[in-house]
């Protein structure tokens, strides 16, 4: 039930690029408000995880030719299971429609994956969370809880 797209996206373009020494310095640049801090990690730490896990798809969020956020999923079509590992919109990108134009471009992507039946993530349950914003885009709590975080599925139909 991923809705319409705001107006701001029928003239912005989002796409994701593969990180690259060309943007890698732009990704690693982009942070969120000091409040948001709790919600993801630093995206150092997430390009560092990266480089050491196989089942990492990390990519940078565009909005046209400007980077302006960050996405890493964890794909294992073996089991098959996908989850938005990592996910943000640099500070001063924020309540333009990338994140959610962003994840619009995520559910396409994993769509066209082996077996791929649904989405996951888990954020951490605290004042001023992502949760209406999952929400806003048809992910629904499913009651599991994975190290104090609780899971949203997005039923990809
Ligand atoms: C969550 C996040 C990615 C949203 O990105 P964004 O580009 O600001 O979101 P959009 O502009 O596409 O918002 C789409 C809709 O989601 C909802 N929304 C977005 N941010 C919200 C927030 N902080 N609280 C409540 N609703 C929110 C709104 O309904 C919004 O529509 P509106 O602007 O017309 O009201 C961004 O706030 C962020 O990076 N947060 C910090 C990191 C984080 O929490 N990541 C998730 C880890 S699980």
């Amino acid at each position: 039930m991923l809705g319409a797209s705001p107006s701001t996206l029928a003239m912005t373009e989002i796409t994701l690029r593969e990180v690259t020494k060309d943007n890698l310095r732009a990704v690693l640049r982009l942070s969120v408000t000091e409040d948001q801090r709790q919600f993801v990690a630093p995206n150092p730490v997430s390009l560092s995880q990266a480089y050491v896990s196989l089942d990492a798809w990390p990519r940078a969020i565009y909005a046209d030719d400007q980077p302006v956020g960050f996405v890493m999923l964890s794909l294992e079509p073996e089991k098959p299971e996908y989850w938005v590992w990592r996910f943000m919109i640099g500070a001063d990108h924020q309540r333009n429609g990338h994140g959610r134009g962003a994840m619009h471009a995520v559910v396409e992507h994993v769509r066209t994956l082996p077996g791929a039946t649904e989405l996951k993530l888990s954020f951490v349950p605290a004042a001023n969370s992502p949760q209406p914003f999952y929400e806003s885009l048809g992910f629904e709590l499913t009651g599991e809880e994975e190290e104090g975080e609780k899971v949203m599925r997005l039923a990809l139909g």
